[in-house]
């Protein structure tokens, strides 16, 4: 059997490879109908640490178009929480074709990819939401579909996971990204993805968030505070600080008065805080068209992975 292959982040794939999937994205999305059946008789598991709307529903539905069946494991409900995970992960490997995984710890993730022999897919970690970024550049390829590697994009917000797959994604594929995130701790920054993009020479940063969006093509933002400290009592101090820092940078009808730039947003939406309700429902935002995407890109993703693998 030849290795399997995984999507913990961007890291491990080539700019090659990474074109190719974006390319068969597109080629799913545009023949839906060509891939009903594609996984008859197999079954995806997907494991959950933390909530999810679109993930869940999205590899869900995407499962059932193609054929074949998803599992529901919630993590507190399985028995993930007592015992170690790469033994979990090694029985769960062996009764599925492919696993995907909301974790909240990055090396947790790595240690059930460590036990599992089918691929493992990350559905978002503390550092890394490839499946969304792959839908992101899906979204942006299928608005411009002749320019779309010309595009500037613009993402707005608190350095996070989303920005980071953000980075190693535009980097592969030659697209620039100008980020704007006065919050950037060490902890959340990857110096491998950023070195990636440097070397492409797609990235750069800028403070004047008006200067940023009188560039940009495609206007991205997210949560300033992620989702499982959202509700949390304990991060209340922190995320009144960060409201505060990050205010300026509301997207909102100002920001954006003096541009043509499209919005985007991976959603949940905290409208209010990061961006502004009438943004999210104005004619330049493509937020849902987006979130739809996310079907097409976890089935080209689950196809993919299974391609050579039996
Ligand atoms: N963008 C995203 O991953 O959405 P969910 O958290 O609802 O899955």
């Amino acid at each position: 059997m030849s290795q399997v292959k995984h999507l913990i982040s961007w890291q491990d794939w080539s700019d090659g490879e990474i074109q190719e999937l974006l390319e068969f994205a597109v080629y799913v999305k545009k023949n839906r109908v060509y891939f009903s059946g594609h996984m008859a008789g197999r079954s995806l598991a997907m494991l959950f640490q933390k909530t999810s709307t679109r993930t869940r529903v999205s590899f869900e539905a995407g499962m059932t178009e193609l054929g074949g069946h998803a599992i529901f494991l919630d993590w507190m409900a399985s028995n993930f929480l007592l015992s170690d995970i790469d033994f979990e992960g090694k029985y769960l490997s062996s009764n599925v074709a492919v696993i995907m995984a909301r974790l909240k710890k990055h090396e947790d993730l790595l240690v059930l990819k460590s036990g599992s022999t089918v691929p493992v897919i990350n559905g978002c970690c503390n550092l890394f939401h490839p499946c969304q970024s792959l839908a992101d550049i899906l979204t942006i390829v299928m608005d411009s579909p002749n320019d779309w590697q010309k595009k500037n994009l613009c993402y707005i917000g608190v350095h996070n996971n989303v920005a980071n797959s953000l980075i190693e994604i535009t980097a592969a594929l030659g697209i620039h990204l100008t980020l704007v995130t006065p919050i950037a701790s060490d902890e959340s920054i990857v110096k491998a993805s950023i070195d990636r993009a440097k070397k492409k020479a797609t990235i750069s940063w800028e403070t004047d968030v008006k200067k940023a969006v009188s560039n940009a093509d495609y206007v991205y933002t997210d949560t300033w505070v992620d989702m499982e400290f959202f509700n949390d009592p304990k991060f209340q101090k922190e995320k009144e600080e960060r409201i505060q820092l990050m205010m300026p940078y509301q997207v909102n009808a100002e920001l954006l008065k003096n541009t043509k730039a499209k919005v985007m947003h991976d959603m949940p939406i905290h409208a209010g805080y990061e961006i502004t309700r009438d943004m999210v429902q104005s004619e330049r935002s493509i937020i849902f068209t987006q979130a739809e995407n996310r079907l097409d890109a976890q089935k080209a993703i689950i196809i993919k992975l299974l391609e050579n693998h039996s």
